[in-house]
């Protein structure tokens, strides 16, 4: 197992520092376009599953669930939703949020891994449903830190001016990959979608400095073991439960305290914004634990950290742009703001972004 996560610079720097000038990919010019979010949106199914309802599924309780993690609660899809279902409505709602229509976009991204099919893509699905413009649209898979790196090339098609308006989604059905006789797993997620509307001009939270990485040498501690090239489906891979995720809780847990925290560290510095400028936390919302750990690396006080675990669980690449939505709407991101986005999770990958809402950019 690799030292990377624990040595003193963690992390190689996710890029460049922001000073430095950008290259247009093909006209050679140098460019430095800002990209801001201007609109957010989330959709979640109505199906409620409580802690009480799983202490009749497996061996748990409400008081274990609720204390070691910070669920009480999460939704879940039925047998005719899927993953596509609830990106369409949160990607409508950012829409609307940022005053564009279908045919205003030029990129859709969706972060998944759990999409409808592993072809075609849902962001094809999504776009089409939406009656897009036959816009460039694909899924990537980088776990729970998936909705961040999709905000990080956002950016980018913005800063080099290949791309004027995207639209970033995280969105997933956890509970259709969860082994529900296994009661470390089953206990912790949940379905949802979230969606950013990024574009080149504000008012906004312009995307700041930002980190991300990976570890594929961890790998292993949380996968979902079949039904890809390594493994195909067979009737053994059913019988075995090969298409639920298996999870090394406990491992997973160190490493998310410390990717956490230095995702975040690493994107204020690329900023060169100091810790003591952030005004609000948006994180991965995997477990309370690990949220209230970043949060006191950032020294934030608790109402500085928008937490919605107890309502959802995880609900991986969904969770920081569900959260981000819920805090915008609720009037948590009135300007001047400084938000900070962290995200850990399968590959293993991290993430962290800073968004900054200044005074005359309200969203
Ligand atoms: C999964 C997690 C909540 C477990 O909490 P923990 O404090 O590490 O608990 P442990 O795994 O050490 O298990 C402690 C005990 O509780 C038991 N337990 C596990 N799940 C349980 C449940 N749902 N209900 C009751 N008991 C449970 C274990 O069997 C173990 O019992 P034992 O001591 O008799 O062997 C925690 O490790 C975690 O959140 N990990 C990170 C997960 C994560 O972030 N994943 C996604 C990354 S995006």
């Amino acid at each position: 197992m690799t030292e990377s996560l624990g040595v003193n610079d963690t992390f190689p720097r996710g890029g460049r520092r922001l000073s430095d000038p950008a290259v247009n990919a093909v006209t050679g010019e140098l460019v430095g376009r800002k990209a801001y979010l201007v609109g957010t949106g989330h959709c979640v199914p109505d199906r409620v599953l409580t802690n009480k309802d799983l202490e009749q599924i497996v061996d748990t309780s409400d008081e274990w669930i609720t204390t070691r993690t910070g669920i009480k609660e999460r939704r879940i899809t039925n047998d005719q939703t899927s993953t596509s279902d609830l990106a369409i409505v949160a990607v409508e709602e950012a829409l609307e949020m940022a005053g564009w229509g279908p045919k205003d976009v030029d990129c859709m991204i969706v972060a998944t891994v759990t999409p409808d099919y592993i072809f075609p893509s849902t962001a094809a699905i999504v776009s089409d449903k939406l009656g897009m413009n036959n816009i460039p649209a694909y899924d990537f898979e980088a776990g729970c830190s998936g909705f961040i790196y999709g905000l990080i090339q956002a950016k980018c098609f913005i800063g080099s001016g290949m791309l004027d308006r995207v639209v970033v989604l995280g969105a997933e059905c956890l509970t259709k990959i969860t082994n529900w006789e296994d009661r470390t797993t089953c206990v912790l997620f949940g379905d949802g979608a979230g969606a950013a509307a990024i574009g080149p001009e504000g008012p906004g939270g312009e995307l700041g400095g930002w980190h991300w990485g990976s570890d594929g040498s961890l790998g292993d501690l949380l996968e979902l073991p079949a039904g890809g090239s390594r493994k195909p489906a067979s009737k053994e891979t059913v019988k075995a439960n090969e298409h639920t995720l298996r999870m090394k809780g406990n491992e997973t847990f160190k490493y998310a305290v410390r990717a956490m925290r230095d995702s975040c560290l690493k994107a204020l510095d690329m900023d060169g914004t100091p810790k003591s400028e952030v005004d609000l936390l948006v994180p991965h919302q995997a477990n309370y634990r690990i949220i209230d750990a970043t949060a006191r690396a950032l020294e934030l006080r608790p109402e500085q950290v928008y937490v919605n675990i107890d309502k959802y669980g995880n609900t991986s690449a969904a969770s920081i742009p569900m959260a981000l939505d819920e805090a915008v709407r609720k009037g948590e991101v009135t300007p001047p703001k400084n938000v900070v986005l962290a995200a850990f999770g399968a590959g293993l990958t991290w993430a962290g972004m800073l968004l900054k809402w200044k005074e005359e950019e309200g969203l």
